[in-house]
């Protein structure tokens, strides 16, 4: 079997983003798509609520672009966000194109809202629009012969020469080996950070490892310290990250104190459909306030069949265990969902560094500001995947001159004996960060887990250079690294905007600015 693998494109990641972008490159390329899991697993998946787009006459750009600002609080970047906005429509059709059947009402979309939306533009599958999503796009993928697949493949560090990016080291779960996949442009398309807190709506696979290396290779990192909790997860000893979609909320699912009591008039006066860190803030101050171990939403008003027809997943999940949301309200607490920061990238999702681009979940395009609106994630996926593409495509190919690389040097390293320590320090940093760098923030509690993180990251690197790889292994050393950069970027941002919400800081400056992490900073 070769150590080495050659590539014009090297894809990390299968969401939404890295498949969009395999589709997108031209056909003369040749291209691999590696993913760390299955193909199909990982957060678009699971996406419930739908994609935004200015779909209906009564909707305009304008309010979608204006939408989004507010929810950002004016963080985000209006020429990215005007970009994205006036794309959505083409990038509905292109997931028509491949395949993806959005509900209608007769002829019309059944456009849905969520909250910070002004007017009714999310397009969806009914509750499982991200499996619709995943299923077409990966079966357009399958057909190109210039695509090759390679699942249970997880990129460890990116291969560097003269500050420029030439592929990844990857690590082959099934062969236990580790090849160098050398390529003339690579793509992060990780996702997410959110599995560094103790409780998240996502899968496995949100480590932010896209987020670890490009920092490590040299990378802006921007905005870290907007982590978005979303206000309703299922609340169940046996229902892992499942989320209850906000979109209950747009079609008029009330939420409650355990006696009934609605509270959300008390926080804002768009009350439910309040964006989401009002939403979670308030439910996080009621269940402290009051000890509550959750909250409620309800739904059960509407009808029984409308809900299963609407929400056949949910239904069904909460079902099984045990809720019928028919005739009784759901248990839901917040959990960690989105990470709005990310590799710093510009309209072309290119980075800092030459021949690496960053798209979807992984990268900061500059369309979420300080809080993203619900269903611009898939959106911001779909659209600069598209532009990402385009720009390789443009450029000219370097496959015949790219440079050597050593192979990947296991030599000096044993099996460990101890895998309790890989299992305890991910629990611990998972933990940590939900109960220091959570919804509610102080310079103290900032400050306790970055002395802790720093002591832990010292650990993983010991135990790094001594061990055999595993994922465990290969994960929480990102893990720790992106928490860390999360905490850096929270302790540097002295205001609270968005997301980030801290008691010493609480009024928000007047002029807002990114904050940006490097290596060397
Ligand atoms: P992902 O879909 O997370 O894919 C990441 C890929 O990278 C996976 O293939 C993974 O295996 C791979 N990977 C990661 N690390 C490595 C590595 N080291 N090596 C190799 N491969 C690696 N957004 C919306 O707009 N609308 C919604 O309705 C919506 N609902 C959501 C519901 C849930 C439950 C969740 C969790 C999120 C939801 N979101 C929604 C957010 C949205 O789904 C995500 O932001 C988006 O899908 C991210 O797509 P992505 O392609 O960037 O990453
Ligand atoms: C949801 O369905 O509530 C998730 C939507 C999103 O994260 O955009």
């Amino acid at each position: 079997m070769p150590k080495t693998y050659q590539f014009d494109v090297l894809i990390i990641g299968s969401g939404a983003a890295g498949l969009m972008g395999a589709i997108q490159l031209s056909e003369d390329l040749s291209i691999a798509l590696i993913a760390k899991d299955q193909l199909l697993e990982g957060s678009s998946y699971y996406a419930q609520g739908g994609i935004s787009a200015v779909l209906d006459s009564a909707d305009d750009f304008n309010s979608h672009i204006q939408d989004t600002i507010k929810t950002g609080f004016d963080l985000g970047n209006e020429q990215s966000i005007r970009f994205m906005v006036e794309q959505a429509p083409n990038a509905i059709k292109d997931l028509e194109k491949a395949g993806v059947e959005f509900s209608h009402q007769g002829k019309e979309y059944d456009l849905t809202t969520e909250g910070g939306h002004s007017a009714k533009r999310v397009a969806h599958v009914s509750d499982k629009t991200g499996q619709s999503v995943q299923t077409n796009l990966l079966a357009q993928v399958r057909q190109k012969s210039n695509i090759t697949l390679f699942e249970h493949h997880t990129a460890i560090d990116l291969l560097m020469k003269d500050k420029q990016c030439f592929g990844a080291y990857v690590y082959d779960k099934k062969n236990d080996r580790v090849f160098s996949f050398i390529s003339s442009k690579t793509i992060i398309a990780t996702g997410g950070a959110s599995k560094a807190y103790l409780y998240t709506s996502n899968p496995d696979t949100s480590t932010g490892d896209g987020i670890a290396m490009a920092y490590r290779a040299g990378c802006e990192i921007i905005n870290m310290e907007f982590a978005q909790f979303h206000p309703t997860c299922l609340f169940h000893p046996h229902a892992k990250s499942f989320l209850i979609s906000e979109t209950l909320r747009g079609e008029g699912a009330k939420l409650t104190l355990p006696n009934g009591e609605p509270f959300m008039h008390k926080y804002d006066e768009r009350e439910e459909m309040a964006p989401r860190d009002i939403v979670a803030r308030a439910i996080d101050h009621e269940m402290k306030t009051h000890g509550f171990d959750c909250v409620y939403l309800d739904l059960s008003f509407k009808d029984s069949h409308w809900i299963v027809e609407r929400f056949p997943t949910i239904t069904k999940r909460c079902l099984a265990l045990g809720v019928d949301i028919c005739s009784e309200r759901i248990p839901v607490v917040p959990a960690a969902h989105y990470t709005c920061g990310g590799v710093g990238a510009d309209m072309n999702a290119q980075s800092n560094i030459d021949n690496l681009y960053a798209i979807g979940e992984v990268a900061h395009s500059g369309v979420h500001g300080a809080n993203r609106m619900a269903s611009n994630s898939l959106l911001e996926c779909l659209v600069f995947a598209k532009t990402c593409a385009k720009h390789i495509n443009k450029n000219e190919r370097q496959i015949d001159d790219l440079p050597t690389f050593e192979d990947w040097d296991a030599s000096r390293v044993e099996h460990s004996q101890e895998k309790v320590v890989v299992s305890h320090l991910w629990h611990e940093v998972r933990r940590l960060m939900w109960n220091f760098v959570g919804i509610v923030r102080s310079d103290r509690r900032l400050q306790s887990a970055q002395r802790r993180l720093a002591q832990i990251q010292k650990e993983v690197n010991d135990y790094y250079r001594l061990y055999i790889l595993t994922e465990d292994l290969i994960e929480l050393r990102n893990l720790v690294q992106t928490a860390q950069i999360i905490v850096e970027s929270a302790l540097s941002r002295k205001e609270s905007r968005g997301l980030h919400f801290t008691l010493d800081y609480p009024e928000q400056l007047e002029s807002a600015h990114n904050s940006v992490i490097t290596k060397t900073s």
